[in-house]
C-alpha cells in the first residue's frame, strides 16, 4: 500500500540544509537555517552550558521520567525570563509554564489545547511567516489566517496594513506575533508601534499567541522583551511559545517552553491540567537534559553571568556582520538599496530577492538562501562576505 504514495516535498528551510550538505562544491555558503554560526562558520557548544552539562553529568541521579509538564524548578524560571522577576504575571501565579521539546513542541501544544478548548477558533499569522507556523497549526487541526506585516516595495514594515489586518480579526481568534527578530523579515515593530498593536488586541479581545524564538538576539535579553510585556497589561490573556534553543545554542536538545496568562491562579491550574492532557497523548512528557541545561545556569549567578556574556557576543558578531553586509552590498551592488539589511534585527536578513534569483545564486554560485529570500547573518564570516556579495550582485 506504500506504493501508491506520493513524496512529500523537502522542508522549505531544513530540506536546504540537506541539500547543502549533499553539495560537492567547495567554496558553498549556507544562509539557510536559522542556526548561529561563529567566525569560524562553526556552531559551538556555549561554555557556560559544557559547565552546566558537567555538574549534570556528576550530580545525575536517576532517568526516571520527569513529570508530564517538565522539570518543576524550570517553569519559574521561564516565567522570569519573559516577564522578568518582579512582574504582576511572575509573582501572581496566574500564568503557568510547561516545558516542550523546542519552540516547535511548545507552539504544537498551545494549537491543540486552543483548537480543543475553543472549537473554530482561527490562528493569524504575520504575512509573511516562519513557514512551519501554518504546517504546525494545520496539524493540530486549527484554521490559519494572514494579516498584512511586510511592505516588499521598502522592505520595511507595513504598519498600516498590520493594524488595519488585526482591527478587521473577529473576537476570540489567536494572533501569531514575533516577540523580536521577526522570522523571516528581521523587521520588528517599534515600541510605541507595540503600543497600538496592544490597543487593537484589547479592544477587539484577541488572544496573543507570541513566538519567542530569538531572545537576546535583537538588542539584549531585556530589550527584546518589550513587545511581550507591552501586551502583558493588567488582566489580558496571552500565551507565549519560548525557545532555548537559540540563546543557549541547545538546539539538537529541544528546549522550550509554554506559558498560558490567564486572569487569576485558579484558571492557570484548570489550563495546566488541560496542557498536561494535550502532552500525554503526544509525547507523554518532554526530555530532561536541555532543561536541565537551562535551569542549572539560569540559578547560578555565575554560570548567568557567562551565559549573558556569551550571547552578547553571540548578538554583537551577528549585528557586525549584518553592517557589513548591508556596506558590501551597497558596494558590489550599488543600483540597488540594501539599507534595510542594515536595520533589521535578529539572525536573518530579508534580501529582497526573488526565489528565481535565489535558486541561481544556488545553482551557479553554491550560495544557498530561503527561498522567500530570507539569509541567516550569523552564517556570513570575512572568509566567504566578499564571495557572497560579489555573487548576488551578479544575479540582480
Ligand atoms: C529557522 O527558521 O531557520 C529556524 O527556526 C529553524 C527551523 O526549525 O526552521
Amino acid at each position: 500500500m506504500f506504493n501508491q504514495l506520493e513524496a512529500a516535498p523537502p522542508d522549505a528551510i531544513l530540506g536546504l540544509n540537506e541539500a547543502f550538505g549533499r553539495d560537492a562544491r567547495p567554496e558553498k555558503i549556507n544562509l539557510t537555517t536559522g542556526v548561529y554560526k561563529n567566525a569560524h562558520g562553526q556552531t559551538p557548544v556555549l561554555s557556560c552550558v559544557k559547565e552546566a552539562e558537567r555538574r549534570l553529568l556528576e550530580s545525575e541521579a536517576s532517568k526516571g521520567y520527569l513529570g508530564i509538564d517538565g522539570l518543576p524548578e524550570f517553569s519559574g524560571r521561564v516565567r522570569e525570563l519573559i516577564f522578568g522577576a518582579d512582574h504582576e504575571i511572575t509573582v501572581s501565579g496566574r500564568a503557568t509554564s510547561i516545558q516542550a521539546p523546542g519552540g516547535t513542541g511548545a507552539l504544537r501544544v498551545a494549537a491543540e489545547f486552543l483548537g480543543k478548548a475553543f472549537p473554530g477558533v482561527t490562528i493569524w499569522c504575520s504575512q509573511p511567516t516562519w513557514p512551519n507556523h501554518p504546517a504546525i497549526f494545520q496539524a493540530a487541526g486549527v484554521e490559519v489566517a494572514e494579516y498584512g506585516y511586510f511592505d516588499e516595495t521598502t522592505n520595511g514594515l507595513n504598519f498600516a496594513s498590520m493594524l488595519d489586518g488585526l482591527a478587521a480579526i473577529p473576537a476570540g481568534d489567536v494572533v501569531c506575533l514575533h516577540a523580536c527578530c521577526h522570522n523571516p523579515t528581521g523587521v520588528d515593530p517599534t515600541a510605541q508601534q507595540w503600543e497600538q498593536v496592544a490597543e487593537i488586541i484589547e479592544s477587539r479581545d484577541l488572544l496573543p499567541l507570541v513566538d519567542f524564538a530569538y531572545q537576546g538576539f535583537g538588542d539584549g535579553l531585556e530589550e527584546d522583551a518589550t513587545g511581550l510585556r507591552t501586551l502583558a497589561r493588567p488582566g489580558r490573556r496571552l500565551l507565549v511559545a519560548s525557545s532555548f534553543s537559540k540563546n543557549f545554542g541547545l538546539y539538537r536538545e529541544r528546549v522550550g517552553a509554554l506559558t498560558v496568562v490567564t486572569g487569576d491562579a485558579d484558571t492557570a491550574g484548570i489550563v495546566l491540567s488541560r496542557l498536561k492532557q494535550t502532552i500525554r497523548a503526544n509525547y507523554s512528557n518532554p526530555p530532561a537534559h536541555g532543561a536541565g541545561v537551562v535551569t542549572t545556569i539560569l540559578d547560578d549567578d555565575l554560570l548567568r553571568k557567562e551565559w549573558q556574556t556569551e550571547l552578547n557576543g553571540m548578538r554583537e558578531r551577528i549585528n557586525d556582520m549584518r553592517q557589513r553586509l548591508a556596506t558590501g552590498l551597497a558596494a558590489a551592488a550599488p543600483d540597488h538599496d540594501f539599507t534595510n539589511v542594515g536595520t533589521q534585527r535578529g539572525m536573518f536578513s530579508f534580501s529582497g530577492l526573488s526565489p528565481a534569483q535565489v535558486d541561481r545564486l544556488r545553482e551557479e554560485h553554491a550560495v544557498y538562501l530561503v527561498r522567500n529570500g530570507r539569509m541567516n547573518v550569523a552564517g556570513v564570516t570575512e572568509e566567504n562576505i566578499g564571495r557572497l556579495c560579489e555573487s548576488i550582485a551578479t544575479i540582480l
